[in-house]
């Protein structure tokens, strides 16, 4: 997650200060950056170039993405009548440029590529919040008090991140993500009554396409079973958890991806190599261990701690089969 980004020189270089949203609607600097961190580094998939916001950009949400922030839209949807704002998708028509980016990484890449997409509570906390919250009291409290609006968002976004999912694979990707790093706000009991049937949607939506999914989520030690349920081969956990207690929790008959703390990159290399070490011996050489960090790579990051981090990833998992 976050492959790409401010910790690369030539990342920024490419970037200039121009709209994010800009570089992804421009498929030869899309390829480019998806690129980047496989020259620096000999990773084990490349994820493509874009964000959770540009489905919901691609059919007419005014979305910008705002530096040091993130995703913000003046006209923020929080009624029954804003819900209409939100109509199909259409992968081919509305957003091609990523469409074109994925199928000239398949033809250049020697590893598999990612799609993703937005999970739906994430996308509707953006979508109500207005922009990044801390708290998301906006979106849950008007999951509490409007389950009509609730249910009309939540189904809408599953009508447009499915069809978004399923233009990936078509066009070569070959595996998929679904980002929900904000669902960890709600109690496991909210989460079954007002996210689940949704997700559960969703990764229906998609069960025939026979590539791997992850289901991804942040502060979700306890919502692990739940999220299991509701669907992905892997499920990617934060680094809140131990490793091997979210499997266990999870059923070694699921796979992991995670996890470690991305500000440990932060330090001396003796102290990344500790707690990657640690992830490793909780992971325990079992098969079905996807290794990556607990969230996206930190802009400060430096980058010959990430080059060692896989290095010695690999040279472990080699070793122990
Ligand atoms: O790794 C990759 O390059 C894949 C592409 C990717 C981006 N965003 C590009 C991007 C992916 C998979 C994402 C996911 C994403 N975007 C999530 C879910 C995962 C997560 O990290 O929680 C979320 C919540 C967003 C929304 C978003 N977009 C945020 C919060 C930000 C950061 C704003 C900031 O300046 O702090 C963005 C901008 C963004 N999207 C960057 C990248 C590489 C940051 C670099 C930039 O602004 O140029």
């Amino acid at each position: 997650m976050r492959q790409a980004g401010r910790y690369l020189p030539e990342y920024r270089a490419l970037r200039g200060d121009r709209d994010i949203l800009e570089t992804i609607r421009t498929p030869d600097e899309a390829v480019e950056i998806t690129l980047q961190p496989l020259r620096r580094m000999p990773l084990d998939a490349a994820i493509v170039f874009s964000d959770i916001v540009v489905p919901l950009v691609a059919i007419g949400i005014a979305f910008r993405i705002e530096t040091g922030r993130g995703p913000v839209l003046d006209e923020p949807i929080r009624s029954l009548r804003d819900v209409d704002r939100l109509r199909s998708l259409e992968p081919e028509v509305d957003e091609p440029y990523t469409l074109m980016a994925i199928r000239s990484l398949v033809r250049e890449l020697e590893v598999p590529l990612i799609g993703f997409a937005g999970a739906p509570f994430t996308l509707a906390s953006y979508l109500i919040e207005g922009g990044p919250s801390r708290d998301h009291a906006t979106t849950k409290g008007l999951m509490f008090a409007d389950p009509a609006t609730w249910g009309a968002l939540m189904g809408a976004l599953v009508d447009v991140v499915v069809p978004h999912l399923r233009a990936q694979v078509e066009a070569g990707a070959s595996a998929l993500q679904v980002f929900d790093p904000w669902v960890g706000a709600l109690a496991p009991a909210a989460y079954r009554a007002n996210v689940l049937p949704h997700m559960r949607r969703l990764f229906d939506g998609i069960a025939d396409l026979a590539v791997p999914t992850i289901h991804f989520g942040v502060g979700t030690s306890e919502l692990l079973e739940p999220m299991r349920e509701a669907g992905g081969d892997a499920i990617g956990v934060d680094h809140r958890i131990p490793l091997d207690r979210a499997w266990e929790r999870l059923g070694h008959s699921t796979a992991i991806q995670g996890n470690l703390d991305p500000t440990v990159l932060l330090a001396p290399w003796d102290v990344v190599e500790r707690e990657a070490l640690d992830v490793l011996d909780r992971a325990g050489g079992r098969s079905g261990h996807v290794f990556n960090l607990g969230h996206g790579v930190l802009p400060e990051t430096p980058v010959e701690n990430l080059q060692r981090l896989v290095d010695l990833v690999h040279t472990r998992s080699e070793r122990d089969g």
